[in-house]
């Protein structure tokens, strides 16, 4: 059969393709789909030749295998995410949008390891060794022992990595990264998965830890190494609202430790600082008595956050009302508010709806319906809840409140920070009030509407 010399290739999601066509079939993206070079290896023809495979030895599962060593940063919040620190030989892919300071951080882990005396290389296919050192400088790190280089090139990589002995070895990013044995550009899928293949070739063999930085689209995906997701250990993504200082890393995929894990930090004027204590920060400057805001008890990975939610309802001049979300998602404030109208009979259909989580948080969580609810009905009804009340729950389409898992474990936050009241889904798995924390419980949420409106007439 004759080899194939090309195919098309989604630089959105990596599906193949033997012809050009629009619309990527597998991840409906217009406009994705490039010409590459045809991987030789994917050639049709599969094991060729008459050579025979080697025997593999099986081992049984009840074996004993010690835990892997990790290296600790120091940095708590950086630790955490990676599952209690880094693993030898582990790959990591850290994604954000561009600017949200993934250099910042790889380059604070990096200069922390290495004053501990582990082997840091930092490759820069973005940024001259100046810029880099200018941002060390600014970090207060410019004495690090962090070795740098500006290189793009992964057969000169690899071939300075040779007989080496690296702890962490920091790509940044992998899009600028090329093999030239491929013929596509640097950054198409192709490129980004074939220099990628070699770097996690060479983490394994070696036991170096690499951090593969990855710019992500607009649409919230990584340019091209959507498909690098499932090769490598650990996916981080830096989250954040531009224009706020609160930094999310969050893992989505770990090997080594729990996914949904998250680290807060705060970017200043001289890096990306720790915040230990995230729903105390996400609570500041709070007015009390604002109607529109809620608290709402989340779980954000192992850990109990506290995060205000506001909303803003008002009649709307417009045939088509606006609805405006910022760090939740829209599809599921569509469903509160028709569960709202269809249910308790609040008819928000004319009026603008905006919604807000504070400090640039983005909550991901069903838990999180029933603090929308309130800070929706506060609005609406001009009506403040106490600033001392959380709530949690998931709202069903019937309009019943269901209960969501780790009640306990919000309340005791919720506690600890000085709330007084709790609005909880009735039959709550392990949620028990006490004399400071007043339970609440709510079976559906006309109950929620009566306990909002009834804060004002009270
Ligand atoms: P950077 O790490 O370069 O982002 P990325 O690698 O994800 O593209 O971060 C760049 C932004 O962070 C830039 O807008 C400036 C800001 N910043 C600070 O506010 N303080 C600092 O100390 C540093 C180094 C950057
Ligand atoms: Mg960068």
């Amino acid at each position: 059969m004759a080899k194939l010399a090309s195919q098309f290739v989604c630089q959105n999601c990596g599906a193949a393709y033997r012809k050009w066509v629009g619309r990527c079939e597998a991840c409906g993206e217009w406009n994705t789909v490039t010409e590459e070079a045809a991987p030789a290896n994917q050639a049709p023809g599969g094991l060729k030749g008459k050579r025979r495979g080697r025997h593999i030895a099986f081992e049984s599962l009840a074996g004993a295998s010690e835990p892997p060593p990790r290296m600790t940063s120091g940095i708590a919040e950086l630790d955490r995410v990676f599952g209690g620190g880094l693993v030898a030989g582990s790959v990591i892919l850290l994604g954000g949008d561009p600017g949200i300071g993934k250099s910042t951080i790889a380059l604070q882990g990096a200069a922390r390891l290495a004053s501990q005396g582990a082997r840091c290389l930092y490759l820069s296919g973005e940024e001259a060794i100046d810029q880099v050192r200018m941002r060390a400088r600014r970090l207060g790190l410019a004495d690090a022992p962090v070795e740098l280089a500006a290189a793009t090139d992964v057969r000169n990589i690899l071939t300075s990595l040779e007989g080496e002995r690296a702890d962490l070895v920091v790509i940044d990013s992998i899009q600028t990264m090329f093999l030239d044995s491929l013929e596509s550009a640097p950054g198409t899928v192709g490129q980004v998965r074939g220099a990628s293949q070699e770097l996690i070739r060479h983490a394994k063999a070696t036991g170096t830890v690499v951090i593969l930085i990855g710019h992500v689209t607009k649409e919230g995906q990584l340019a091209g190494p959507k498909v690098l997701e499932h090769m490598v250990d650990t996916v981080l993504y830096f989250e954040g609202e531009r224009g706020h200082q609160f930094r999310i890393l969050r893992a989505v995929k770990n090997r080594f430790g729990a996914t949904d894990e998250i680290g807060v930090f705060e970017m200043t004027d001289h890096g990306l600082e720790e915040v230990a204590n995230p729903s105390a920060l996400f609570l500041d400057n709070r007015d009390d008595d604002v109607a529109g805001s809620a608290v709402f008890a989340g779980i954000e990975g192992s850990r109990p956050m506290l995060v205000e939610i506001q909303a803003l309802v008002a009649p709307s001049p417009l045939g088509t009302p606006r609805r405006a979300v910022v760090g939740w998602d829209t599809g599921r404030l569509a469903m509160v508010l028709a569960v709202l109208d269809a249910r308790c009979g609040l008819a928000l259909g004319g009026h603008d709806v905006y919604l807000n989580v504070a400090g640039g948080l983005r909550i991901q969580e069903p838990a999180a319906d029933l603090a929308v609810a309130a800070a929706l009905i506060s609005s609406y009804a001009g009506a403040p809840l106490a600033a001392t009340t959380v709530l949690f729950g998931e709202i069903g389409l019937s309009g019943e409140v269901r209960p969501v898992s780790q009640a306990a474990a919000r309340l005791r936050e919720a506690g600890k920070l000085g709330f007084s009241r709790a609005i909880v889904p009735a039959r709550s798995k392990g949620a028990k009030g006490g004399a400071a924390l007043k339970l609440e419980p709510v079976e559906e949420l006309g109950q929620l509407v009566d306990l909002i409106r009834g804060s004002t007439r009270g």
